[in-house]
């Protein structure tokens, strides 16, 4: 089927939108047919301007208006979006890419949103060919394919018992803050659907796990823990349900797979704080009133200056004990880089959509809704490390 582009950016005038936008218009191979859309032709030509894109196309869609989004999907080969928060209204731009056989990538880090899309569109994906791929920025993918990477450098065959260690600084912005809050408060609701998803995709001919094979999650203590440089504590991302579903797919992360997923923080003050925290998010979420209150602090469109962005980071380092009990042995290694949710995140967004668009050499899964690993693997290692992402082994022992 002829289509007039190779890329569209849905949701270009938004903070991380713009950011993606001018690493694709700067990083592009020669001669890719790039487009920018969104609900606002005036804001879109406006960007196009300051990006001095002359040759980049401009579509107008609306997430509210799903002909709009038939048309955008039947244009181009590859959707970004960056139009959250995603459970509001990601879903059909995600029903219109899967019907059309478009591929399609987003920065979603709602694990409900996700597993929805698994239940209502992965069946449709698979029948058009639509590779789906959700969570391509900082969630979640120096997890994902933080968690690949290791294992990659592992003996074949043997059980593994993989800990990731995320440290990260920066600001968020108020499209984040909209996303994780609405997340928050829909939580038990999350766990209903992730139950669904599981109990019907175990039983799908491609997302059973093979025969033999075990993959579980673990750990969630807070403890210090010198590997990783301070206090560690579970946190409630979507970043472990990816490394697990990456696992349970792919046989490379041996016969007897668990991961253990934790945030890190220098003193144990910053653990107790970050929990309290969460504790009082979680709390205002339930109620509308004091929901509007939080929301208030980050407007949507807004975000971290570039100032700030230049002094963040981000460190995820991984300890995996292989092995059986007689022959043991430990690897660790880490996944670094500068501003983790919007400069680096919009780098992994944009390299996922070349490696959809341009690389022939990526895992061939076929259509449907797969992890980062499981859709891009090493051509997105790859690239990500010519983008100066640090994919590094540091060592048996630090
Ligand atoms: N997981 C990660 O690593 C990560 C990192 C960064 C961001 N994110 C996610 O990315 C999303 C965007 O964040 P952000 O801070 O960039 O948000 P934002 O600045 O508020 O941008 C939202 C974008 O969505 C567009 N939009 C809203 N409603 C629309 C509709 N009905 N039709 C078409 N477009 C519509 C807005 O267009 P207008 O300009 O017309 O309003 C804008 O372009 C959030 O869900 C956030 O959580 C995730």
């Amino acid at each position: 089927m002829q289509r007039s582009f190779d890329i569209v950016l849905f949701g270009a005038t938004g903070y991380t939108g713009e950011l993606v936008a001018e690493y694709l218009h700067s990083h592009a191979p020669a001669g890719a047919r790039l487009a920018i859309a969104g609900r606002g032709a005036a804001k879109l030509e406006a960007l196009r301007d300051r990006l001095g894109a002359a040759g980049m196309g401009v579509l107008l869609a609306d997430a509210t208006e799903p002909g709009s989004l038939a048309e955008l999907a039947a244009a181009t080969r590859v959707v970004v979006s960056t139009v959250g928060p995603y459970l509001l209204h990601g879903e059909p731009l995600v029903a219109a890419c899967a019907a059309a056989g478009t591929d399609y990538v987003d920065l979603a880090g709602e694990p409900e949103f996700v597993d929805l899309m698994y239940l209502r569109h992965h069946a449709s994906a698979r029948d058009s060919g639509a590779r789906l791929v959700h969570s391509c920025g900082f969630d979640s993918i120096p997890y994902d394919l933080g968690a690949l990477f290791t294992v990659s450098r592992l003996p074949a065959g043997v059980p593994i018992a993989l800990q990731g260690f995320g440290l990260a600084s920066g600001a968020i912005s108020g499209g984040t803050l909209h996303s994780a809050v609405n997340a928050i408060a829909r939580f038990q609701e999350a766990g209903r659907i992730s139950r669904q998803r599981r109990a019907i995709e175990r039983h799908a001919p491609d997302g059973a796990i093979a025969e033999g094979r075990t993959v579980r999650g673990a750990g969630r203590r807070p403890h210090k823990e010198p590997l990783a440089g301070g206090w560690v504590a579970p946190a409630p991302t979507i970043d472990p349900d990816h490394v697990l579903r990456s696992a349970r797919l792919d046989p490379a992360y041996g016969p007897d797979f668990t991961y253990a997923h934790y945030i890190v923080t220098r003193r144990l003050s910053r653990t107790i704080a970050a929990a309290a925290g969460l504790g009082v998010v979680v709390t205002m979420a339930q109620f509308e009133p004091t929901k509007r209150l939080i929301l208030r602090l980050r407007p949507r469109g807004s975000g971290p200056s570039a100032e700030r962005r230049a002094r963040s980071f981000f460190r995820v380092r991984f300890v995996a004990d292989y092995g059986y009990p007689d022959h043991r042995g430990r690897l660790i290694t880490q996944v670094r880089g500068g501003d983790p949710g919007y400069g680096e995140t919009a780098k992994m967004l944009a390299e996922s959509a070349f490696a959809l668009a341009f690389d022939s050499n990526l895992p061939n899964r076929g259509g449907g809704q797969w992890t980062p690993a499981l859709a891009l693997g090493w051509p997105l290692i790859e690239r990500l490390e010519r983008a100066g992402i640090v994919f590094e082994v540091v060592g048996p022992t630090l």
